[in-house]
């Protein structure tokens, strides 16, 4: 369905009744990334999957934004879904999402897993590759970030084993209107560091990293996962970046052990 927030049109998906868990997708890609965690959870949750401004089926920004207007997005949309409070999950870009609102609203969110995911702004190195994305989707289109990013996110064993999982990714990447793609990079490109926050996240948290990640490595999400308080860590073998999508069972087997006990 469509919600009218913040002057635009949101895509979202809702799966299932119970309490409110809202996963933010990764760059660049949309809510069909959540497929299957939707699927499995949605017996005992209210899955809530949006597609963020500007990728998949929402509006694109006709101006630049900064990260925390995908943040201020999510605010809207849980206050026009009637949620107070809501389980979040975070992967890559969505992490950097998950952090903005865990800045904005703490008192909204019952438990956070972050995926995939890293503290850190950009620097100078990783700012100036999102520049030169954003020139390269102005010139190419979408192709350019799928041809980026495809090979970092699964493995390569996984693609040859599962080439339908690598063309289904293709199709996605390939499809998202390059303009939102501009924007997205360019927000991250000038995010807020969000290590300082980490010491206050008093939720619950789950961390998951891809063995074979190789733009948010295991041991970079270790690191976070230790100035968390009390989060719980696992790295999941054989994996890349896109864990979700990559090792289903095994991500959702972390995801529905821990949402058990942060909602019971
Ligand atoms: C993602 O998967 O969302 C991206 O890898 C995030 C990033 O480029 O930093």
């Amino acid at each position: 369905m469509k919600v009218n927030i913040n002057g635009i049109h949101l895509f979202v998906e809702e799966k299932g009744q119970g309490t409110p868990l809202i996963l933010l997708h990764g760059f660049p890609l949309d809510h069909r990334m959540w497929r299957l965690q939707a699927e499995a959870l949605s017996n005992g949750y209210r899955v809530i999957t949006p597609d963020l401004r500007g990728m998949g089926q929402s509006d694109i920004p006709v101006t630049n934004i900064a990260l925390d207007q995908y943040a201020d997005d999510i605010l809207a949309l849980m206050d026009k879904m009637n949620i107070q409070k809501a389980a979040l999950g975070g992967f890559s870009m969505g992490g950097y999402i998950a952090f903005a609102l865990l800045r904005k609203a703490p008192e909204r969110f019952l438990g956070l897993v972050l995926a995939n995911t890293r503290p850190e702004a950009d620097g100078q190195e990783a700012r100036k590759n999102r520049m030169n994305m954003a020139v390269s989707l102005y010139d190419k289109g979408a192709a350019a970030a799928r041809d980026a990013m495809l090979p970092k996110l699964i493995t390569e064993q996984t693609k040859q084993e599962q080439p339908q999982l690598a063309g289904e990714l293709s199709e996605i990447m390939g499809s998202m209107p390059p303009e939102g793609l501009i924007h997205a990079s360019l927000a991250m490109a000038f995010r807020d560091d969000s290590v300082d926050l980490l010491a206050s996240i008093a939720v619950p948290t789950l961390v998951i990293a891809g063995e074979q990640d190789p733009i948010t490595p295991p041991d970079v999400m270790k690191k976070m996962a230790d100035q968390i308080k009390g989060a719980s860590y696992h790295v999941i073998p054989a994996a890349s970046h896109l864990t979700p999508q990559e090792k289903p069972e095994a991500f959702n087997k972390l995801l529905l052990e821990f949402l058990q006990t942060v909602t019971a």
